[in-house]
């Protein structure tokens, strides 16, 4: 096998033109992990938030961006059972899937589901561990509940949307144009709410406040968000496109009974991933393998593009999920 790899590096912290392609010795999978020859990586907005030196790779991780990709087991490190050189997987990765291999826990891979093409299946990890540990694990939502997601044609929203409305929610997102929310409510979204033109506080104070909120922006959008839920709502907060500090008043979270809470995946242990990988795989493998839940695709670039990849993510004119052709398959 090949000793040396293309490799997408950040040459310095900045705009998308930072993003090079270089050649890297291919990673050795150690105790429990599995090295992948990648076919199709995912981009996701925390790649362009580790670009730009906003987001660093956490101990011993890769310094190369990319968290999630599909492709075909190429070597097994000890201690890995389960899973045989040459299986198809999908994978969460701890960084490094900008390139033609990468390393990561056996325990972190998924098999591809059943009638999907690689591509999509590299789409899957990232956006999907997300959604099922904030919105299902760490928020509880139940069939019957009001979910609102902001940010609904993001991969985390359309994931998000998909997965609430399956296990039996009522559906509220947020989204910057009309085509933009006519798209989430193709997906299963009940409502859509277009925010350059309304604003959501006032539509869920009229159909019917969300008992819990899955929300990327933060900024004024927290004490907005705490008078869109109601008694008893959770706020789970994933990012903070708009900046983590305000003025609160924390008032409403003992009168009204309110939990504010959130995570982030990538510092997570290997063992917490682990256990969002097994319920993925028993929960929501089955309804991917069944077509009644799909990843929604935006456009697919090489390798070598990877900047005007990042460059598409940040003018937000995507709908759905970018990613980058690794090999053709
Ligand atoms: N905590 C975690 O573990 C974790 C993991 C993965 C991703 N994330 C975060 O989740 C977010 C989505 O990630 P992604 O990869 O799916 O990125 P993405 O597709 O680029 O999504 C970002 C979305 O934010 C929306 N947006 C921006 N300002 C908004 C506003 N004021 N109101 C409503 N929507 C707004 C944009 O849509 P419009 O054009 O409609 O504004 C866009 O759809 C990112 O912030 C990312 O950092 C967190």
């Amino acid at each position: 096998m090949t000793t040396t790899m293309r490799a997408v590096e950040i040459r310095s912290p900045g705009g998308p033109d930072v993003l090079a392609l270089t050649e890297r010795p291919v990673p050795t999978p150690g105790f429990g992990q599995v090295l992948i020859r990648i076919a199709h990586a995912g981009v996701n907005r925390p790649d362009a938030l580790q670009r730009a030196g906003a987001y660093n790779p956490p101990p011993g991780a890769s310094d190369l961006p990319g968290l999630e990709a599909s492709g075909h087991v190429a070597a097994i490190g000890d201690g890995v059972t389960g899973l045989a050189e040459g299986d198809a997987v999908c994978a969460l990765l701890p960084g490094g899937g900008y390139a033609d291999y990468a390393v990561t826990p056996a325990a972190h891979c998924l098999k591809v589901p059943r009638g999907m093409g690689l591509r999509e299946a590299a789409c899957l990890p990232e956006t999907f561990f997300t959604v099922w540990s904030n919105v299902f694990m760490r928020g509880g939502l139940r069939g019957g509940e009001t979910f609102l997601v902001h940010g609904g044609t993001s991969g985390i929203g359309t994931t998000a949307i998909q997965l609430a409305r399956h296990f039996g929610a009522r559906v509220f997102t947020t989204a910057g144009s009309d085509e933009k929310c006519r798209a989430c409510e193709a997906l299963g979204a009940d409502r859509a709410i277009n925010y350059r033109t309304e604003d959501f506080v006032d539509v869920m104070a009229a159909e019917g406040r969300a008992d819990l909120i899955l929300d990327m922006v933060g900024g004024d959008y927290i004490p907005r968000n705490i008078k869109a839920l109601a008694d008893d709502g959770r706020l789970v907060q994933i990012a903070f496109l708009q900046g983590p500090k305000v003025t609160l008043n924390l008032a409403p979270l003992m009168v009204r009974r309110l939990t504010m809470t959130g995570s982030t995946l990538r510092p997570q242990s290997d063992v917490a991933k682990a256990r969002i990988a097994h319920a993925l795989a028993r929960e929501v493998w089955p309804l991917l393998e069944a077509g009644r839940i799909a990843p929604v695709m935006d456009q697919a670039f090489d390798l070598g593009q990877a900047a005007q990849a990042h460059a598409r993510m940040e003018s937000s004119a995507h709908i759905g999920k970018i990613s980058l052709t690794v090999a053709d398959s």
